[in-house]
Order: structure tokens, then C-alpha cells, then sequence
């Protein structure tokens, strides 16, 4: 009797059309939910005993996977035609510019940022701008003179050595700056006095690249050339730069050093922004770390431009801003600004 039923069952369900989401459902809620034949099936089959209970069991397991089957494919089958549907408006769509979707959200386009270099250089040059001091640039490539001669290096001096600067080798009178001071000593030749002046721009020494130190680098260098300047003034002008780059709270101080074209000469440190002065592997447990290089334009320097060292004094300073920049972000490889690594540059890009 139960045999009779299933078979019934079969019969309906196999002619059951199941052309759209709706049929689907409809077929769900008729053989497969818990209120459906199937269901209804098992719980008659829970009654019977012996013989037929044997082989009913095996029957309506046997209609259930069909069912079941059929519903899956049918399934599988509106699924798969519907995304064809879909893709094929999205075709018909981007063909014609008319039918273009303008209200999705636009494709993501990476933006470009300045390189840390940029950016210091750039802070650097519009602090001393408050200060009056105009930008002037030079060729990287110069003669002996610019680089050397007029700033007072001995014939024998020994940055003129070979391992120091690059040489061009049909010419050695021409060479790759070593410093930014050349541009300087174009300025003065110029004699708009009193000159303000920064000189920022790519130098090159004949050293083996590191983690510290690299052929290649950038420098901003001033100079300041009126009547009666004095070492207050230049003490005065690097205080204020301190305290605009480090922080308010940054201490300077000069210890002499020696520059062929300043006397006096002086190198500056700041106070260690890092550890106030307590110690750490930056200032290396000093609590100073060393910024640039200083002086007075020495007056030979000066008669060596055509400008009267009688009636006109200056100072000069120059300082590497690949330096600068390790320092503000806490870089320990010079190597990475010079790499175009993409993962390293994004950290400055500000996004
Ligand atoms: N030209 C020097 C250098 O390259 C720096 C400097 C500039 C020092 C001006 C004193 C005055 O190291």
C-alpha cells in the first residue's frame, strides 16, 4: 500500500517543471520541507512492521535522493543561466557609453607622494625663506675652480685625491661637484650684494656605498654675505633653524672644526631630539647629534669672488639632507632613499 503511494509520488514529482525560481520553491515546499510528501512518507513508515518495513525503507530513501537530485540540477542549472544573463547585459553595457552604470564608485587610482628627500629639502628651504634667503642652483658638473680653487684648497689638498671626487676622465679640470659650495661661488661672482642664498642640490664623492654613507647625496648649504655679519648672526640664524626642525625645546652647540673656505669654522650639533639627552644609539649616549658644517666665509674667499673683504663679511653652512631625514624618521640605511622601493616610499606618501 505504502509502495503504491511512493510511486505516486514519483510520478507527480518527475512531471513537476521546475523552469524558474518560483517552481523551485514551490517544489521545495511540496516534497522536501518538513511539512512536504517526503516527510509525511517517513512518518507513515515509522508505523509499519516486519516484512514491508524492510523493503519500504530502502524505497523512500531511494524517492528522496531523486528528489532531491532533481531539485539540485535544476537548481544548479537556473544559477549558472542567470550570472550568463547578467554577464552578458554587463557586455551589452560597456559597449554602449550610454547604458555606463555612473553611479558606481570609481576605479581606485594610486596617487604619487613626495620622497622623504622632497620633503625635507622642501621644509628646509621654506623655513629659510622666512628668513629672506632666496634659492639659486647650479650644474652638477663643474670645474676644478667652482669646487675647489676659489674655496681655498691647497693644490694638495687631500678631498681633491681621487678616491674623493669623480674625475670626468677626458678632462680632469671638470668633475662632479663634491659640495654645493660651488654654486655659492657662483653667486658671489655674480656680486648682487648683499646676497641671501640657499643652495640645495645632488652632490657626489668617490666613496663605497653603506648603510652610512653613499656616492651619492643631496645638501643644502646657505650663505649670508652683508657688511658686519657676524658669528652672532650665524649662531642666531642656525638657533632658530634648530628649534623650527628639531622643536622648540632644541639646544645648539659649536664645536671648532676646519673648512678651507670659513675661518672660523665650526661644526653644530643639536640636543637629541630622541631621548632629551638621556642616551640612546642615536647621539650614541652623548645626547648631541651632529648637523652641519659652519663658518665665516674665509676673506680670501671673498677677494677670490671679487667682493672687498674689507667691507664685506659672511657666513656660510652647509648640511646633508639625506642626514636630516634619517634623523626625522628614524632611517638607519641611507641605501633605501636611493632604491625606489615602492613599499618604503608609500610610508611618506601620506595616504
Ligand atoms: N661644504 C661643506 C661640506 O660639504 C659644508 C660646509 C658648507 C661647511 C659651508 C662650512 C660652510 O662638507
Amino acid at each position: 500500500m505504502m509502495q503504491a503511494q511512493i510511486d505516486e509520488i514519483r510520478r507527480e514529482a518527475e512531471a513537476f517543471k521546475l523552469d524558474d525560481a518560483a517552481a523551485l520553491e514551490d517544489f521545495r515546499l511540496r516534497y522536501l520541507s518538513k511539512k512536504g510528501a517526503l516527510n509525511g512518507l517517513f512518518e507513515a513508515f515509522r508505523g509499519l512492521y516486519g516484512k514491508e518495513k524492510r523493503t519500504v525503507g530502502p524505497a523512500i530513501n531511494q524517492l528522496k535522493n531523486e528528489l532531491e537530485q532533481k531539485w539540485d540540477d535544476a537548481k544548479k542549472f537556473l544559477d549558472a543561466n542567470s550570472t550568463a544573463d547578467n554577464s552578458a547585459t554587463r557586455t551589452s553595457r560597456k559597449k554602449g557609453i550610454d547604458e555606463e552604470d555612473l553611479s558606481l564608485p570609481a576605479a581606485p587610482m594610486p596617487r604619487g607622494g613626495l620622497h622623504p628627500i622632497s620633503l625635507v629639502r622642501r621644509d628646509v628651504v621654506s623655513f629659510f625663506a622666512t628668513l629672506g634667503f632666496t634659492l639659486s642652483e647650479g650644474m652638477e658638473m663643474v670645474d676644478d675652480w667652482h669646487n675647489f680653487g676659489a674655496l681655498n684648497f691647497a693644490e694638495d689638498h687631500p678631498a681633491r685625491e681621487m678616491q674623493d671626487t669623480f674625475f670626468v676622465q677626458t678632462n680632469p679640470d671638470i668633475l662632479l661637484r663634491t659640495h654645493t659650495s660651488s654654486v655659492q661661488v657662483k653667486e658671489m661672482q655674480l656680486g648682487n650684494l648683499p646676497i641671501r642664498t640657499l643652495s640645495p642640490g645632488r652632490v657626489y664623492r668617490n666613496e663605497t656605498v653603506s648603510a652610512r654613507s653613499h656616492m651619492q647625496f643631496h645638501q643644502i648649504e646657505g650663505l649670508y654675505i652683508d657688511e658686519q655679519v657676524s658669528f652672532g648672526d650665524l649662531r642666531l640664524t642656525l638657533n632658530l633653524f634648530a628649534e623650527h626642525f628639531f622643536g622648540s625645546d632644541a639646544k645648539i652647540r659649536f664645536r671648532p672644526s676646519y673648512f678651507p673656505f670659513t675661518e672660523p669654522s665650526a661644526e653644530m650639533d643639536v640636543s637629541c631630539f630622541l631621548c632629551k639627552q638621556e642616551g640612546c644609539t642615536v647621539c650614541k649616549h652623548t645626547g648631541w647629534v651632529e648637523i652641519l658644517g659652519c663658518g665665516m666665509v674665509d676673506p680670501q674667499v671673498l677677494e677670490h669672488c671679487g667682493i672687498d673683504s674689507q667691507r664685506y663679511s659672511g657666513f656660510a653652512f652647509g648640511m646633508g639632507i639625506e642626514r636630516l631625514t634619517m634623523l626625522r624618521y628614524q632611517i638607519r640605511d641611507i641605501r633605501h632613499f636611493f632604491e625606489n622601493d615602492l613599499q618604503f616610499l608609500r610610508q611618506f606618501s601620506g595616504e
